[in-house]
């Protein structure tokens, strides 16, 4: 290794033995956005660890991508989430060996033939909970948004009576268990303070763990003839041997509950608020579902033909990231950016504080979906834009939640004006994935829609097409 390499810079205003964790833990984005005003690699001290913050879009392409071989999984958020499910952390936690294995016995759940008819799901659905609003209901966005990921998740990939039962329990322990798992990111002893919210923690923990394990017995004894994620997890070898122990297999299923409920809802939820927010942007996305829908429901390929919707989109990924902080670990001493990493490092990156650059995105805190057209998207805007990650470890359901997003807001959009409440006021919660808490909106029923047409049958799936990716919609990464 070149002896030309930098070290990289301290962030200042460290505290005695503390480092910087108390102003992590008062404020975890007025850390990250402090630490990207010092440079595209900063060390800071966590207690007793040293860690880098990456500040810089290149720097965390090269260190997801082309580096992987010297940064695996690792830091405090995957350490949180080992310490929560066990084994060697499911699919989105384990080392990248491990995953070498694991994610190609699970890609075929995620390929692009099944999106059309997982998007079927999805607009049942969508329109079975909304169906259940009262007109000038005041409804909890957030809580509602969770009860259609989770069955969306269930109706999907786990599709068994068991299963559906079980994950459908876990979402009320999922509040309890994200905004306990941010805590112990930040300071790992705190899961051992005698604390009610710890003991909560762990109750959560260990229902979940046992409903799991019901799941597993339960498959492994009766397999059934589903055509589904769960099936996959538990193919035996020719030999009659399990593919996966079910210790793999439960970690597997803790990254799937934890991956894929609490992050598309917390996007359904963003994108209703900033659409109040914004009523000129409420009326062009609402005019558009009118236009091309005609009020029929939207298949997968319509997706596609609601490039304002996918704006909106984008543009709420880019403000409100769910998944806000992930970390790596160098396996080895290795360089980055010229910069000397020592082994063991651990690197923490802000999706979110890279998301709102002002070097990349203009007036970064404006909504401002255009900035998505295909006119005045620039190289630098799509490149930063990363809130699925990047890489072999991409998020594998990001097509599957963008189906889901974009599907569910046009059923819903179709049925129901949302306005504000008067009086109420969601804030950002900070937990491992950002929601906006106590969000509640009024719904009134659409007089003036076209007339809804009632759901197709299932219609034969429309192979190979996929639609409202960022990349497909001309913004992606
Ligand atoms: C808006 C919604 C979502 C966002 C913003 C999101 C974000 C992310 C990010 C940033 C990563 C990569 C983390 C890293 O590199 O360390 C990731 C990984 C992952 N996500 Fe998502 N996710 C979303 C929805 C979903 C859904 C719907 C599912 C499942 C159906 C899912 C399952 C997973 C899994 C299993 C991984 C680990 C992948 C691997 O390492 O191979 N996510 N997600």
């Amino acid at each position: 290794m070149s002896n030309r390499l930098k070290e990289i810079p301290h962030l200042p205003r460290k505290l005695p033995f503390l480092g910087h964790l108390p102003g992590m833990a008062r404020d975890p984005f007025g850390f990250f956005d402090r630490a990207a005003g010092h440079g595209p690699l900063v060390r800071v001290r966590l207690g007793p660890k040293t860690a880098c913050v990456v500040n810089d879009p290149a720097l965390l392409r090269h260190m997801l991508v082309a580096g992987r071989g010297d940064f695996d999984k690792g830091g405090g958020v995957v350490e949180a989430f080992i310490k929560l499910w066990g084994g060697n952390g499911g699919l989105a936690a384990c080392p990248n060996e491990a995953h070498r294995v694991a994610r190609p016995l699970m890609q075929p759940a995620f390929h692009p033939s099944r999106i059309p008819g997982y998007n079927r799901q999805m607009v049942r659905n969508a329109t079975e909970i909304v169906g259940r609003w009262r007109p000038g209901q005041a409804v909890d966005i957030d809580r509602e948004m969770t009860r259609l990921t989770t069955k969306t998740l269930t109706n999907s990939l786990f599709t068994d009576p068991v299963s559906v039962r079980c994950v459908d329990q876990f979402q009320h322990d999922l509040p309890i268990i994200s905004s306990g798992l941010l805590a112990r990111t930040i300071l790992p002893a705190y899961g051992r303070l005698p604390l009610p919210a710890n003991r909560r923690y762990r109750e959560a923990q260990a229902r979940t763990r046992s409903a799991i394990d019901s799941m597993i017995r339960n498959r492994r004894e009766d397999p059934g003839d589903y055509d589904d994620l769960f099936s996959l997890l538990l193919v035996r070898r020719p030999d009659g041997t399990v593919a996966l122990s079910d210790e793999e297999v439960q970690g597997h299923i803790w990254s799937f509950m934890i991956g894929g409920i609490d992050t598309t809802a917390a996007l359904l939820s963003w994108t209703l608020s900033l659409l109040v927010r914004h009523p000129h942007w409420y009326t062009r996305v609402e005019e558009e579902i009118d236009t091309v829908l005609d009020g029929a429901p939207p298949s997968h390929a319509d997706l596609a033909r609601l490039p304002q919707l996918q704006r909106v989109l984008t543009e709420t990924l880019r403000l409100y990231p769910p998944g806000w902080v992930v970390s790596r670990v160098a396996r080895a001493r290795t360089a980055l950016g010229g910069y000397r990493v020592p082994e063991g490092a651990e690197l923490y990156f802000s999706i979110r504080t890279l998301l709102r650059d002002p070097a990349v995105y203009a007036d970064p805190d404006r909504f401002d979906p255009d900035r998505w057209l295909e006119g005045n998207c620039t190289r630098a805007q799509r490149a930063a834009f990363l809130p699925f990650g990047a890489g072999a470890r991409k998020c594998i359901g990001d097509v599957f939640a963008l189906a889901e997003a974009a599907s569910t807001l046009a059923v819903l959009l179709q049925r129901w004006r949302v306005q504000p409440v008067a009086g109420s006021r969601a804030t950002l919660k900070v937990g491992v994935v950002l929601h906006p808490k106590g969000l509640r909106l009024r719904v009134i029923p659409r007089t003036s829609a076209r007339a809804l047409r009632p759901a197709a049958e299932d219609a034969p799936c429309e192979r190979g097409q996929s639609a409202g990716t960022p990349h497909e919609t001309g913004h992606g990464s």
